[in-house]
């Protein structure tokens, strides 16, 4: 009978050892950081290897072209030998020949050609050449005739949305998207768009008792830290407050920034938490360290209005 209870006993009490391990949260230890997460630092640094090896490939394969292109042909490399020097009028045929790009685009005849191309009539001795119509014009001028024919018949007479039919659907389509991007952006925390949320609490409690408690106690009632049951603020008392002395931290002060090592949705809670110990005196208070807070109707109210993301 005694070596049941003492079994029960031990049993109990291991019972008791591991629910209270269970409970017991680790510390998370705010640790220097470059603002990029390993992940990030890992992407950089592939992306910047993979850029390296790109480039060596280029020169390589460059290197290689040279080399196979003087295998095939020697010749390449015999000595440069001047070509023979043109006369005044063999020069300007030569060059007269190639058109350059501008007179290409005007369908510019060469000048020695404009001679045939005087219209036979004068004004005021001024005369006309025959210049032909540069074919990107024809092509433009064609096409929106035909573009013309396909706008009327589907704007006069097949029906098509008129500009404010159009004009409405867009703006429904507008308002979708508002939605569906307010929708997402209420997902996302900060100091602007917090609001009091019963709900975010009992995490905000697990986010405080794994990484708070050591400075600010676990009843929130102050150690090194302040005491953050009462109404008595350094930095400010509102949510949005709290919120930003959490997020930015005090480091002069010995406040950690917790924006890399809490999410906002984390910080959001913790905040939460922090508004729930209001009024709950917890024992062995810290004495009251800044400036008094009272909490202002308008502060949920101008919470409501902002906007949020
Ligand atoms: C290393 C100790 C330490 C830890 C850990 C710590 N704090 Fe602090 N905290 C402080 C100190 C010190 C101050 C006071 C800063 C000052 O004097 O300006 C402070 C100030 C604050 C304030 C502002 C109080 C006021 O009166 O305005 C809030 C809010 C706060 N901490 C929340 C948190 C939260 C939430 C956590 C956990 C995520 C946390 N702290 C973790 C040391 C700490």
């Amino acid at each position: 009978m005694r070596k049941l209870n003492l079994t029960i006993g031990i049993l109990i009490i291991s019972m008791q050892v591991f629910g209270s391990a269970a409970e017991k949260v680790v510390p998370v230890i705010p640790s220097p950081s470059i603002g990029l997460s390993t992940t990030e630092v890992l992407i950089i640094a592939l992306l910047l290897f993979a850029a390296v090896l790109l480039l060596v490939t280029v020169i390589l394969f460059n290197a290689f072209k040279v080399m196979i292109k003087v295998q095939a042909d020697p010749s390449l490399f015999k000595k440069y030998e001047a070509p023979e020097a043109l006369d005044y009028e063999e020069w300007l045929k030569q060059k007269n020949t190639k058109p350059n790009i501008w007179t290409k685009l005007l369908s510019l005849k060469p000048i020695e050609q404009e001679a045939d191309m005087i219209i036979p009539h004068a004004y005021d001795g001024i005369h006309e050449l025959d210049n032909p119509v540069p074919r990107w014009f024809n092509v433009l001028f064609y096409g929106s005739v035909i573009f013309a024919v396909g706008y009327i018949y589907y704007y006069h007479f097949a029906d098509g949305p008129r500009q404010d039919q159009e004009y409405e659907t867009e703006m429904v389509k507008a308002t979708e998207d508002k939605r569906l991007f307010l929708a997402k952006a209420g997902e996302k925390f900060d100091e602007n768009s917090i609001k009091v949320d019963a709900t975010l609490v009992a995490n905000g409690k697990a986010v405080f008792l794994a990484n708070c408690v050591a400075c600010h106690g676990e009843k929130g009632q102050g150690i090194v830290g302040p005491n953050l049951a009462d109404e008595y603020w350094l930095h400010g008392g509102s949510v949005n407050d709290v919120f930003k002395t959490v997020k930015y931290g005090v480091p002069a002060k010995g406040m950690a920034s917790w924006e890399k090592n809490l999410s906002a949705k984390n910080i959001a809670e913790v905040v939460n938490f922090i508004e729930s110990l209001k009024g709950t005196n917890p024992a062995n208070a810290k004495a009251p360290q800044g400036e008094k807070y009272v909490a202002k109707e308008t502060d949920t109210v101008k919470n409501e209005n902002t906007p949020k993301g």
